[in-house]
């Protein structure tokens, strides 16, 4: 059995579906690796480090495609690539199914098995294979560290001889994994830190990494069965746009993470809210490519809004390539191994397995 891996289209995603570190591991499982030159040369990985964990290097992409009975990706194939797919192959990645419906169909139809890792139940038993958490993880502390380096001001509290500086107050909308790793990271670098969820349950979550939870008074816990925020009510949405208004007046930097699955990124930012913040503050909008949670961010710039900085990227975890890529390389090993029967030496697509199942696109 053999695992292939292609370029991706470099122009969009740094990232990779595979690390050295992992290529032993599906070797031990009894698969060939597959890959083609120069795969992560642009984030510092040669192909001689892949070589030496055991990886082959085809000479072009035909070859791997046409050679791998399972081809893992970060992305979706080019469409050039998808159209080489054949019966019986299983392509993994994140596939988008949502917006790549027409392309999936045409590939699922001549009977290729594609399995799309965003699609994975939040179960204990899929934990190790999360995508979703271990990429959000990562850009909850990329977008502090990338906000601080930003603002031209210190963030902890200094009492020097010259005088005093006092801490950065940050605030973190949306305390899911991006905005949990966000706190602890403004928290690590001396930020006073604050944050809202319409999940009740994060309150605890927030208090537990020493931040402070706001709020919004009298509202009911908005939260779905799965652990996921439901949409919020016209009422809610003005207790809460009345209640960060206020406590906006006070921050220097907000980090937006709040998102509704399959649906646009809720909007709690408002342009009036941002009027009230102080100049050179810092607003950086992680939910920039679902629509973002401000009013003004537009994706890929740096708007300046009376002094007020927003700030929101398609992908923030390009920067990020070598850390983002090794955990989703593993999250990948751990989907395979539990699609692959390592008795049978062969790929078992039991639908049965949740996990499958609900990854599977029909
Ligand atoms: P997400 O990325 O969908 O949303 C981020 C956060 O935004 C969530 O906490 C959500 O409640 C919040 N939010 C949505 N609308 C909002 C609004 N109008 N105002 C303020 N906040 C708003 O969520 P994520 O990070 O994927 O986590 C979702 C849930 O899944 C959490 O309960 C998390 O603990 C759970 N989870 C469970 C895992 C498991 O394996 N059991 C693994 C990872 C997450």
């Amino acid at each position: 059995m053999i695992l292939g891996s292609v370029s991706e289209n470099k122009s969009q995603e740094n990232r990779v579906a595979l690390t050295p570190d992992i290529i032993k591991k599906y070797i031990s499982l009894g698969l060939e690796v597959n890959l083609i030159k120069d795969y992560a040369t642009h984030m510092g990985i040669s192909d001689e480090l892949y070589k030496a964990e055991g990886a082959k290097f085809c000479s072009s992409e035909d070859e791997v495609l046409s050679n791998a009975n399972v081809i893992t990706q970060m992305g979706i194939l080019d469409d050039n690539n998808l159209k080489k797919l054949k019966k019986n192959q299983i392509l993994i990645g994140v596939l988008n199914p949502y917006l790549n419906e027409k392309k999936l169909k045409d590939v699922t139809s001549k009977g290729v098995n594609c399995f799309s890792l965003e699609l994975l139940p939040r179960i204990t038993r899929a934990q190790s294979m999360d995508i979703l958490s271990s990429q959000a993880n990562l850009a909850g502390y990329k977008a502090v560290v990338d906000s601080f380096a930003f603002f031209q001001k210190a963030i902890p509290m200094m009492m020097t001889a010259a005088g005093t500086i006092s801490a950065a107050k940050v605030l973190v909308v949306g305390a899911g994994v991006a905005g949990l790793q966000a706190i602890a990271t403004a928290k690590r670098m001396g930020a006073i830190v604050f944050a809202t969820d319409v999940r009740l349950a994060s309150k605890e979550q927030v208090e537990s990494l020493g931040g402070k939870f706001l709020t919004v008074e009298g509202a009911e816990n908005l939260e779905t069965e799965g652990g996921y925020a439901k949409e919020t009510s016209d009422e809610f949405k003005k207790k809460q746009e009345e209640l960060l208004k206020e406590t906006l007046k006070k921050i220097d930097i907000v980090v937006c993470t709040a998102l509704i699955p399959g649906k646009k990124a809720p909007l709690i930012i408002t342009k009036d809210m941002i009027n009230v913040m102080s100049d050179g503050s810092v607003i950086y909008d992680l939910a920039a490519s679902q629509g973002g949670n401000s009013e003004l961010t537009k994706v890929n710039e740096i708007i300046d809004s009376k002094g007020v900085k927003i700030m929101g990227e398609t992908n923030i975890l390009n920067k990020l390539p070598v850390s983002a890529s090794n955990l989703y390389s593993k999250n990948m090993y751990n989907f395979i191994n539990n699609l692959y029967d390592n008795e049978k030496k062969k790929f078992n697509i039991n639908l049965e397995d949740e996990i499958i199942e609900k990854t599977m696109v029909k």
